[in-house]
């Protein structure tokens, strides 16, 4: 069922992970066109974000007084102060929070956002059952994304694969009294991943990030693409690391984090133990090549490709309407041929 207050979305519901720099409002139009939850991803450029929501309006009608769609924040690095007016302005359904340097900070920004839109739903986005016990608790979020180890990007270094991970967390809201609708996220990229997740306790759906990558619509490098459906076996193909967050410099995530990414010639270098200083000098040296430093395609480049363990299931490129579409039917389709199993 999807939340009574995104009343255009259909069940179950499908969410495009607001990944910065790659879900613009392209993805997001097309993903809510589709019946689901579209999500621009928001880093530190505000006007770019401004003009991105402008350009959102222009295309989807505001449903009670809210554009239809989310907006993702990394508090550890943007500025709330200028994110808000730009809020104010455009006034989106969804705000997501993910990856503040402290959880305490959430309940801050929760507060922040809501005396500025009351009627915005704040999510937030954890991997791990204290971190949703303390977000839960203090910052009271609309929906808690439950994010398992799988996921491509950015992610708690210590966790678990949604599949043990969800519904401890659902077990645990409830045994504290916590009635938040909760969605997975982590190495969903058919309907099959979306039945799992429904089956775990993803009371309204879920959050696709990889799956995304192969969306028409998706603002991504053409060789970066080429890389993710080039990939198979996800376990083997990419990597949880910091590794990625120290190539263009010292990394500034907050400590608890690190990301998955395909493996490449930077990680290899770094497990032969290239010192840090040679690594990021053909880091650099990469990025001036037209593939962006992400290689060709079965080959591995010296830039990051963040991309999740599903990334073998990601065999080509379609427009989001489709990949909405078909992960919704295939859900219901699994779900009814496993019932009928038992
Ligand atoms: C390329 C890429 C970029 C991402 N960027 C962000 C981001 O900017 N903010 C965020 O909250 N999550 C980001 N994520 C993580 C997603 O929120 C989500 O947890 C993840 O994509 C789900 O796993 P999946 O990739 O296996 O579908 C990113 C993921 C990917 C693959």
């Amino acid at each position: 069922m999807p939340p009574k207050s995104l009343p255009w979305t259909k069940s179950p519901l499908i969410v495009n992970a607001p990944m910065g720099g790659f879900a613009g409002p392209e993805l997001a139009i097309a993903v809510t066109k589709a019946g689901g939850l579209g999500q621009i991803g928001a880093v530190t450029d505000m006007q770019a974000l401004d003009h991105g929501l402008s350009k959102v309006a222009q295309e989807l009608d505001r449903i009670d007084g809210l554009l239809p769609i989310g907006v993702g924040f990394l508090p550890f690095v943007t500025d709330m102060d200028q994110a808000i007016p730009v809020l104010e302005k455009h006034r989106p359904a969804v705000v997501w929070l993910f990856a503040a340097s402290e959880f305490e900070h959430y309940a801050t920004l929760a507060t922040r956002v809501r005396r500025a839109l009351p009627t915005t739903q704040i999510w937030i986005q954890v991997g791990s059952v204290a971190a949703a016990l303390q977000v839960a608790e203090t910052a009271k979020p609309d929906v808690l994304c439950v994010q398992g180890s799988d996921a491509g990007g950015h992610g708690f270094q210590k966790g678990a694969g949604i599949i043990s991970l969800l519904p401890e967390v659902v077990d645990a809201l409830a045994a504290h009294g916590h009635d938040i609708d909760v969605v997975a996220a982590g190495g969903i990229a058919d309907g099959r991943g979306v039945a799992a997740a429904l089956s775990l306790g993803a009371r309204r759906g879920v959050v696709v990030g990889t799956r995304f990558l192969a969306a028409e619509e998706t603002q991504v490098h053409p060789a970066y693409q080429k890389a993710v459906l080039a990939s198979q076996d996800g376990g083997q193909s990419t990597i949880r690391s910091k590794l990625f967050d120290n190539l263009r410099g010292p990394n500034i995530w907050p400590v608890a984090y690190d990301g998955r990414s395909l493996i490449s010639e930077s990680f290899d270098d770094h497990e032969r133990g290239t010192e840090m200083e040679e690594i990021r000098r053909k880091h650099q040296a990469a990025l001036q090549q037209t593939n962006g430093g992400f290689g060709e395609s079965g080959r591995k480049g010296y830039a990051a490709i963040w991309a999740g363990t599903a990334v073998g299931l990601v065999t080509k490129v379609q427009p989001a309407k489709k990949i909405v579409e078909g992960l919704q039917a295939e859900a219901k389709e699994v779900l009814l041929k496993a019932s009928a199993r038992l």
